[in-house]
């Protein structure tokens, strides 16, 4: 008996210290291109071992590549930068400390898994905390089963409305596609939370009055709950599928929709870690599921967000694209910056607004879809917070997520100005 406690304990203890010394000696480099060459080489950048991790893709002349780069792998980054004349900034010299000394703890850390907005909530959490919102506010939050995740996860769609029978416009908010992003979806919690319990959010010209808000917290749950399982997973971005022969798992849900799918910023090889785009569109539950959402509610839906972090941009259609805008880019470039000015005068950072494609083109985005596809005449992505790259601080949240608050509070004025019932009638009066 007494063997196998001791056994027991013995394991418990080397996992542990597996798992927190994961990342610990990883410096986080950052490659700074300035020329189109130099871009260049910053996108071609690889690594054959597999051992340096992409944090963030080069998009772009002046913007950064940023890699998590283990000590055996210093050298082969330096003379790369070298032979290629980047500028090298070695951001954290022990990353996995950073990690640490952010408390971002994951839950077998914490003495009671406490449900809090203000926490990283496990995706169990998260479905009581909705749960309970729609068993509490029954005439003003429905969830919506949309169906079952790759690995069997439920689904379910967030209805919050006043009146559900006043064919209101809709802005549908979903997040958490890229598992690693963890603010995104305790920003779409975060907005649950104020919508049910906001008096200002239903008072006369309020955020729920004349306008519906539909939100999915976590497009993509297993991949989320995979960063969460362990520190060396704690940097996974796709789904958690697996498709034909291949042995890897995944596919960036972000690079998966049936819109100009493929045609750039994707990779066809199921083992890229970042943006495989899926051996065909819509190959991945979770992101038919968001489509149906999209489609079925398509003639009313006037705004859709997808919350990502990280870096303090909004960016809107076209995705695929740098070369050109939509013809009603002012629209969506105005909404963008009054958003920002809000979360301005909140205290909080503006956002870089522009088009995605100019940001770096990528296809078979969620947003370019809403956009292209569903007709959705205002589509955005949301990169939540600048700094500390993925690991944004918990004790931050209390500080962020109502200063974006008050950016979500613009974008209900501004659809139901443009799109409410008292603006209707208005229109019919001034053409009588
Ligand atoms: N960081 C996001 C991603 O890479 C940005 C997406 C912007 N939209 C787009 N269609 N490229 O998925
Ligand atoms: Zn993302």
């Amino acid at each position: 008996m007494a063997y196998f406690i001791l056994v027991f304990v013995a394991f418990g203890f080397i996992s542990q210290i597996d798992c927190n010394s994961h990342y610990d000696n990883y410096t986080l480099i950052r490659l700074h291109p300035s020329t189109v060459d130099h871009q260049k080489s910053v996108t071609e950048f690889s690594d054959p071992s597999g051992e340096i991790e992409i944090m963030k893709e080069s998009r772009g002349v002046n913007d950064t590549l940023d890699i998590l780069v283990p000590p055996g792998k210093m050298k082969f980054v330096h003379d790369y930068a070298n032979t290629n004349g980047l500028k090298l900034e070695e951001k954290q010299p022990n990353y996995g400390r950073t990690l640490q000394d952010v408390s971002e703890r994951l839950p077998r850390r914490r003495i009671l898994d406490r449900f809090s907005v203000f926490h990283y909530n496990s995706y169990d959490n998260m479905q009581e905390f909705i749960e309970g919102k729609a068993q509490r506010y029954p005439a003003l939050v429905q969830l919506q089963e949309l169906g079952k995740s790759y690995q069997g996860r439920k689904m379910r769609l967030v209805k919050i409305s006043t009146r559900p029978n006043a064919k209101n416009p809709i802005i549908f908010v979903d997040a958490g596609v890229h598992g690693r992003e963890w603010v995104a979806p305790a920003m779409a919690l975060y907005l649950i939370h104020r919508l049910t319990v906001d008096p200002t959010a239903f008072v006369k010209g309020g955020e729920l009055d004349g306008v519906d808000w539909y939100i999915l917290p976590l497009v993509n749950p297993d991949g989320y709950e995979y960063t969460r399982s362990s520190r060396s997973n704690r940097m996974w971005r796709k789904t958690r599928s697996k498709h034909g022969a291949s042995h890897c798992y995944g596919v960036d849900g972000n690079r998966n929709y049936g819109f100009k799918w493929a045609v750039s910023g994707v990779s066809n090889d199921p083992c890229h870690k970042e943006t495989y785009a899926g051996p065909k569109p819509f190959s991945e539950p979770e992101t038919q599921m968001v489509r149906n959402v999209m489609m079925d509610n398509a003639k009313r839906m006037k705004l859709y967000v997808s919350l990502h972090s990280y870096g303090q941009y909004l960016v809107y259609p076209w995705g695929y694209t740098g070369d050109f805008l939509p013809k009603q880019w002012k629209k969506l470039d105005d909404m963008a910056r009054s958003v920002s000015n809000a979360v301005e005068r909140a205290g909080g950072r503006p956002f870089k607004v522009l088009s995605a494609g100019k940001w770096y083109p990528a296809a078979g985005g969620s947003d370019d879809y809403a956009f292209g596809a569903a007709g959705v005449p205002y589509s955005y992505t949301m990169e939540l917070t600048e700094g500390h790259e993925f690991a944004f601080p918990e004790e931050l949240l209390e500080t962020v997520l109502p200063q974006f608050y008050e950016g979500f509070k613009e974008f209900g004025a501004r659809i139901k100005a443009e799109f409410g019932r008292q603006r209707k009638k208005r229109e019919i009066m001034d053409t009588q």
